[in-house]
């Protein structure tokens, strides 16, 4: 009786991390897809994504214009997604100093997602921008629950592995 208990009580922890989420799919043509998917490869936001992952990511990523000298990111405002240039370009500043530019297949905005810290920079349209946004809280919510799937998995096996031990 005991060994079973043990054994639910498992179980039920890992159905405790089933938790619903709703995420808001934006369809768009596939070289749209495959420029987001390589400009998030290199970026150390989605280092640790799964291919499984990066596709879902890739999947909510809405779009955005931007006109001509309009600030896309101020520096010190709270981080609101990621984004990935599709046209036009944006001139990076810090501080008010000119750092780089960046254009299309460029992606930006990752520092305040990953540390939950403040931007650090002003991304400022140079000319009229057409971008790929990812919310802060899409990101969260898929990433979090792939990390949840990874755990009952884990989790899974371990039960799995006490069941055969206990002889059950
Ligand atoms: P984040 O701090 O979230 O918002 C501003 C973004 O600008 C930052 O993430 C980086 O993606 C980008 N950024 C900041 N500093 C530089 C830099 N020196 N060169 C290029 N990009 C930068």
């Amino acid at each position: 009786m005991k060994r079973k208990g043990a054994r639910h009580a498992i179980q039920a922890s890992v159905a405790a991390f089933d938790a619903p989420y709703q995420i808001k799919v934006f369809p768009k043509p596939e070289e749209a897809r495959r420029l987001i998917h390589d400009a998030l490869m290199p970026n150390l936001l989605f280092r640790a994504c799964s291919s499984e992952e990066l596709y879902e990511l890739v999947d909510v990523f809405r779009p955005k214009r931007c006109p001509k000298h309009v600030d896309i990111i101020r520096e010190g405002s709270e981080g609101d997604g990621f984004y990935v240039m599709e046209k036009g370009q944006v001139d990076v500043f810090e501080k008010d100093a000119y750092k780089c530019s960046l254009q299309r297949g460029h992606g930006f905005g990752e520092i305040a997602l990953l540390y939950s810290c403040p931007r650090t920079a002003t991304v400022r349209a140079k000319e009229e921008c057409e971008l790929w946004m990812l919310d802060r809280q899409a990101f969260r919510e898929i990433t979090a629950r792939h990390k949840r799937n990874r755990l009952n998995m884990k989790m899974s096996l371990l039960a799995k592995v006490c069941a055969c031990f206990l002889g059950q």
